[in-house]
């Protein structure tokens, strides 16, 4: 890491700035219209300051691709033979002739850049509204987001030279536009009081009779109640939007649900990007809350990081999201799991960022990280409600190289109504998911035909328990429903299995979806009822094998012990 951004920054000082006389610029990236929500409020004012940030062209993201897929597949003769930093480097730094061209560049414009990344294929740099305008043949204007009113300076359209096209990917924030607050994943969690009713058929376990908890997803999944042995496992949280993990709030909870742990069971904290993790009881997240208690109560005796990522993201309009995963790639030993609660729809990010950010993803799981986020809460209309035509896929869902987490509810478990599901946009199907997905189009027929891409990557993969889920948070009681539930539940089971991986001399499962569509799909429970309605249709059906609700299903542990091997 260090090696790359040190030749970067020599480049940049030798570099003499000779000006280019002729510019020939070509269009690079555009957006048809203003995303929903935001209105134009004229040119940006000349004076502004733009963080702006390119992404170079990577030497071979082909290669680093077939390199996960190869280290992630059981089948595979280097299954679990998990990448060095300096192995995934050498498929991402940029080659040398994109630097000098890039660094040529940016001295010939006066600009000075920093590297973002470990690899150097992320340059920052600040200018102002006038010379970006130039830069790019554009003209950054300040959008209003309706609902806030919150300023923000984007465009719909830029170009950059000819002479960079083969060198450079995206510059960022251009026609991304920032997610609204309420289009993330996090936000509909709502605090509701336990219900009295009862939520189990004859058969289920009693501890889930009127919420889940720790204790019934045990029962469930068979999850194991004793202490994980292996301290170099760690299963990292992340945290963003000023949601707070509470450490009161989870010993409460704790010494409820978890009476046979220690009381000082708790987490680490790290921080980017000026994080922090206020104590204040009435600062507690509700969204931090769950994702820490269903981490640290599920996964018992597993080292669990809670990681807050500040308000002076690097990443533009990513709200930290490559940043965190920059920040990760740039340890010794990343955490083998990384569970996220947060998401936004596909259109609102921009193509090359969308692939820029996946690309970050299998960078991560070449290196042994499970990557689970939560698929959304929207149904088939995404992060957003009701008046789509067409469905909404989210991000990064959609995203071939995560594992995406959807939800289920009451037990016999049946598909959750919100839980989102659907093929994206922006990514075609991977090898891993290619019979799967056929096999769940073909029994589809023709319902919804038209309002999705059949051509895209299916989400999510997996499911686990997301409805009547029991927290504390800020001192109270109470249950929440959302996919933000069942991705730390699922993330709890992946790493005990690693500590027993571990335990046995075994690589970890890192990047799981190869090993969930073949060897894992038998040790999942299969989900077969229930829907995932929007945009004005049923949505897609839970059904025998993969579907685009539940995905493959939720855990079983003891049959994924065999799975894997132990
Ligand atoms: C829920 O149902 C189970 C099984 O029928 C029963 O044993 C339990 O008492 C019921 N709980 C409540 C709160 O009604
Ligand atoms: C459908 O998905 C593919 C990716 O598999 C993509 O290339 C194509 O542009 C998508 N079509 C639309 C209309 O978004």
């Amino acid at each position: 890491m260090v090696k790359a951004a040190l030749i970067l920054a020599s480049l940049l000082s030798l570099a003499c700035a000779k000006p280019h006389s002729a510019r020939d610029l070509r269009l690079h990236e555009r957006r048809d219209d203003v995303p929903d929500g935001f209105t134009s409020k004229g040119p940006a004012p000349d004076d502004s300051v733009l963080n702006l940030r390119i992404a170079l062209k990577q030497t071979d993201i082909t290669g680093l691709q077939d390199a996960l897929l190869d280290v992630s597949t059981p089948s595979s003769a280097n299954y679990g033979q998990h990448l060095s930093l300096e192995e995934v480097n050498q498929f991402v730094v940029p080659k040398p002739e994109t630097i000098t061209a890039v660094n040529a560049w940016l001295s010939t414009n006066d600009l000075t850049a920093t590297a973002l990344s470990p690899a150097g294929d992320w340059l920052g740099f600040q200018t102002t509204v006038s010379h970006a305008n130039e830069l790019f043949d554009t003209q950054f204007t300040t959008f209003v987001h309706d609902a806030t009113g919150t300023e923000t300076i984007r465009t719909l359209a830029y170009s950059i030279p000819a002479s960079l096209q083969d060198h450079l990917d995206l510059v960022h924030p251009t026609i991304t536009f920032p997610a609204p607050q309420n289009a993330v994943i996090s936000t509909p969690l709502k605090f509701k009081p336990i219900s009295t009713g009862n939520l189990t058929a004859d058969a289920a376990p009693t501890s889930c009779n009127t919420a889940f908890t720790p204790t019934c997803l045990q029962e469930l999944y068979g999850i194991p109640t004793t202490l994980a042995t292996q301290s170099s496992n760690k299963l990292a949280v992340s945290g963003f939007i000023d949601q707070f993990a509470n450490s009161a709030d989870l010993k409460s909870f704790l010494t409820t649900n978890r009476k046979d742990l220690s009381s000082s069971t708790t987490f680490t904290l790290q921080t980017l990007d000026g994080g922090t993790n206020s104590q204040t009881l009435s600062q507690a997240g509700i969204e931090a809350d769950l994702d820490i208690q269903y981490t640290v109560g599920v996964a018992s005796g597993v080292p669990v990081t809670f990681i807050s990522v500040g308000d002076n993201f690097q990443d533009g309009a990513l709200e930290g999201f490559l940043d965190i995963i920059n920040f990760l790639l740039a340890e010794s030993a990343p955490p083998q799991v990384l569970t996220t609660s947060y998401g936004q729809n596909e259109n609102t990010i921009s193509r090359a960022l969308a692939n820029t950010l996946c690309n970050a993803y299998a960078q991560l799981g070449a290196r042994g990280t499970s990557i689970l986020f939560a698929s959304g809460d929207g149904g088939v209309s995404g992060s957003q409600s009701a008046r789509c035509t067409t469905f909404v896929p989210t991000f990064p869902s959609g995203c071939p190289f995560m594992t995406s987490v959807g939800a289920t509810q009451n037990v016999a478990e049946t598909a959750a109504s919100f839980s989102s599901g659907g093929f994206s946009n922006y990514f075609g199907t991977p090898s891993y998911q290619t019979t799967a997905k056929a096999a769940f189009l073909t029994k589809l027929g023709t319902t919804n035909s038209g309002k999705f891409n059949t051509s895209g990557r299916g989400f999510p993969d997996v499911a686990a328990i997301g409805v009547d889920v029991e927290i504390v948070n800020a001192g109270q009681t109470g249950t929440v429903d959302g996919t933000s539930c069942a991705s730390p539940i699922f993330a709890s089971v992946v790493s005990l299995l690693n500590d027993r991986l571990i335990a046995a001399g075994k690589p970890v499962l890192g990047f799981l979806n190869p090993f969930l569509y073949s060897t894992g799909a038998s040790a999942l429970n299969d989900i077969t009822s229930g829907d995932n309605p929007g945009c004005n249709t049923n949505g897609f059906t839970a059904t025998a094998g993969w579907d685009p609700v539940t995905g493959l299903g939720t855990p079983n542990f003891a049959k994924l012990l065999t799975a894997v091997g132990l």
